[in-house]
């Protein structure tokens, strides 16, 4: 059964019940990667913009070169665009670096060179999102501000045992709001707060930032173990024993993502052309594209009115405009992936001639010989 939706209480209680065991085995068990060696608000941001779109591997190096040669975010908002793409090359999405150095200069100018402390203040800069805003506000400064990206989508989907569509906005901010609630109440005090339950014994040191170590252990689990495409490594997971997801046997074929499919429709008049035999007139469809290389029922652009069609078929098959019966047919529709075809069909008689590219085949050739893509089977039938 589909598991969509879920009361905002019963989740936000799930939730936060994995605070717990997601902070002792992040402590225990975080790799050592360079923007956790000091992570200023300067670091977190160009460690979280740069890993957006790149593998953790490839940005290490880049990340190293980046802040030897601009230290601090004046020099980031001074350098020419020319150096920037130089130190980005190789990175692609060249429209990160340019909004870095957009955002840099209004640091500069309306923040005294600091990014400020504030989730709102800092989702107004250029190239940052709610994901940037949420890291740097959390990594950088504790604050109980959340970063959702498709690493954290998938752990929820499967702890909660959840259907949702991952690419949907709405469950992307329904996430974050319960994660901001279970932040606050874990992090900010509150007589349940994850805080007064963790006070610290004789001689040792309070957690410095749980916020922000939330915030990455959620990454971290969703990047190590948590994997996806149907590779979760369950047993190593310090949220087993609650994930509903692992209970109902459903950890790997979540989340689901339905793909946003933007389609153009194309109006196309098809041809069904026979000779007096019986016999249709198909051709090769070109060797690379849609369809490449099958064999179809001649076609052309947009609709066209009956009155047309022979000289639409005078000009396809390279002679004078044929006179025969021509019959309208009924429409159809296809759907490919991206695109989606709008048909009208007429059947004309022809008698039997060479045309130039076609083959005529007989209903028993487009049986045996011809492939003849789904697309044409309305115009196909009853042959
Ligand atoms: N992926 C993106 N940002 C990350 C971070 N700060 N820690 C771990 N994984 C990440």
């Amino acid at each position: 059964m589909k598991n969509i939706g879920m009361d905002k209480d019963s989740m936000r209680k799930a939730t936060s019940r994995i605070v717990r065991p997601l902070l002792l085995w992040y402590r225990e068990n975080k790799r050592s990667l360079p923007w956790r060696e000091a992570p200023s608000p300067y670091h977190t941001w160009i460690s979280e913009i740069m890993l957006q779109q790149t593998r953790i591997e490839a940005v290490k190096e880049y990340y190293r070169r980046f802040l030897t040669r601009l230290p601090a975010i004046s020099d980031l908002a001074e350098i020419t665009e020319d150096e920037l793409l130089k130190l980005w090359e190789g990175l692609g999405y060249y429209s990160r670096a340019r909004n870095l150095k957009k955002a840099a200069i209004r640091v500069e100018e309306e923040y005294d060179g600091e990014l400020p402390a504030d989730f709102e203040q800092l989702r107004s800069l250029p190239g940052i999102g709610n994901y940037t805003a949420g890291a740097i506000a959390s990594i950088a400064y504790g604050l109980p501000e959340p970063a959702v990206d498709g690493n954290v989508l998938r752990v929820l989907m499967r702890y909660l045992n959840r259907d949702d569509d991952v690419m949907s906005g709405k469950l992307r901010s329904e996430v974050e709001d319960c994660l901001r609630e279970v932040m606050r109440q874990a992090f900010c005090g509150g007589t349940d707060s994850y805080i007064e339950e963790e006070k610290t014994g004789p001689g040792e040191k309070a957690e410095e930032n749980p916020a922000g170590d939330f915030t990455q252990a959620l990454m971290e689990l969703g990047e190590v173990i948590c994997l996806p495409n149907g590779e979760p490594l369950c047993e190593k997971c310090p949220l087993r024993e609650e994930c509903l997801g692992r209970e109902a046997g459903r950890a790997a074929e979540l989340p689901v993502r339905k793909k946003k499919t933007v389609r153009t429709v194309e109006k196309r008049t098809i041809l069904r052309l026979r000779d007096p035999d019986g016999r249709v007139a198909i051709r090769r469809r070109p060797d690379s594209g849609l369809l490449a290389g099958m064999w179809e029922l001649p076609s052309v652009d947009g609709h066209r009115k009956k009155n047309e069609i022979p000289s639409v078929v005078g000009e396809l098959t390279g002679s004078e405009d044929p006179t025969g019966p021509v019959r309208k047919m009924d429409k159809a529709r296809h759907i490919f992936s991206h695109r989606e075809w709008d048909m009208v069909g007429y059947e004309m008689e022809l008698p039997p001639r060479d045309m130039v590219g076609m083959v005529w085949a007989s209903p028993q050739d487009l049986e045996e010989k011809f492939a003849l893509p789904t697309a044409f089977s309305a115009f196909v039938r009853h042959l």
